[in-house]
């Protein structure tokens, strides 16, 4: 593996899964993988289960992990080609990310979208342009459209979890929320969900909050949430704010919001939900502290995850050369 950024860059996603879960149960299997090499955790924005997830990862392949918070402590970057930098921006990444692949064997980054222009956005100029300049391998830790490594935990979580001789039904619920989100989280779950192909997959939110069919294409799209959620096997709770009119919140319904009346509609169903989460808003107490609650199992999972992808770029003899 070359790079982790989207679900395009997983040859086989059930051998990645299996890997993780084979790490999960001996987690210093490889602990001399990483040996004498170093990873560049670069937070352009904040992050408490990626950061942590990701540094413990390395360092059960005895990698370093060295974190660097740009967003809050490094020189502000410009991305632009050819910007005539007399504004804010102090650094071009064109000179920055070729001195973060000299430091390091791996790069990894989080940059959030700015949720001003959506043609921006989706062109993940910031990710493109470290992948460009760095020379190394570079690893999602959520981009402006894709959060890759979270979906692969939701695929780890789930096939862990469901033991039945027979494909579940998944359905990601849109929630209300205070502000505009990012759609990062449910692209990247589609994305994922619909790449794997083990499970009916249906997407429920309010009207207007339609997702890009690029990564929704092949899921039942509903309304209609009651719908939706009858005989799930998983409910995956996500706001997130308007794609077609771009990054708008135009209501904020509590009538969305996941409540046990509404899980008895499902299949006893197990909830997920990326953390971190607005309790009482997007997903209530009697959700979070009940037993169909998986939320914490999930971000455990972070750390497999992380592992299995740090250790297939490592690694002399990866799943696909
Ligand atoms: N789910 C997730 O990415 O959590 P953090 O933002 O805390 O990293």
């Amino acid at each position: 593996m070359k790079q982790f950024v989207s679900v395009r860059d997983v040859h086989d996603i059930d051998a990645l899964v299996q890997k993780a879960l084979a790490y999960k149960a001996n987690p210093f299997s490889d602990k001399t993988l990483g040996l004498n090499k170093r990873i560049g955790c670069l937070f352009l924005n904040p992050s408490m289960r990626t950061r942590l997830s990701t540094q413990i990862a390395a360092q059960n392949l005895g990698m370093e992990a060295i974190v660097f918070n740009v967003g809050s402590e490094g020189w502000a970057l410009e991305f632009e080609e050819e910007a005539i930098m007399s504004g804010t921006t102090v650094e071009h990444v064109k000179d920055a990310a070729p001195v973060f692949g000299k430091y390091f064997d791996i790069l990894a980054i989080r940059t959030f979208p700015s949720l001003k222009n959506r043609e921006d956005d989706y062109s993940e100029l910031y990710i493109k342009q470290f992948i460009k300049y760095a020379g190394i391998p570079v690893v999602s830790l959520e981009s402006s459209t894709l959060h890759p490594l979270q979906s692969l935990t939701d695929i780890i979580t789930i096939t862990e979890t469901f033991k039945e001789q027979r494909r579940p039904k998944i359905v990601l619920s849109w929630a209300p929320h205070v502000k505009p989100l990012p759609q990062c989280v449910a692209n990247s779950f589609s994305q994922w969900i619909n790449a794997w192909g083990k499970a009916d997959f249906v997407i429920t939110h309010p009207e207007d909050y339609e997702l890009n069919p690029e990564f929704t294409q092949g899921a039942q799209i509903t309304h209609n949430q009651n719908e939706a959620l009858k005989d799930a096997d998983f409910v995956y709770v996500k706001n997130w704010s308007t794609y077609n009119d771009y990054g708008k919140i135009y209501e904020s319904d509590p009538k969305w919001m996941l409540t046990n009346k509404k899980l008895e509609l499902t299949n006893q169903a197990k909830v997920m939900h990326c953390l971190p989460v607005r309790r009482n808003v997007e997903l209530s107490d009697e959700i979070l502290d009940g037993p169909n609650s998986i939320v914490t199992l999930e971000a455990s999972n972070r750390v497999w995850a992380a592992q299995a992808v740090l250790a297939e770029i490592l690694s002399p003899h990866p799943l696909k050369g």
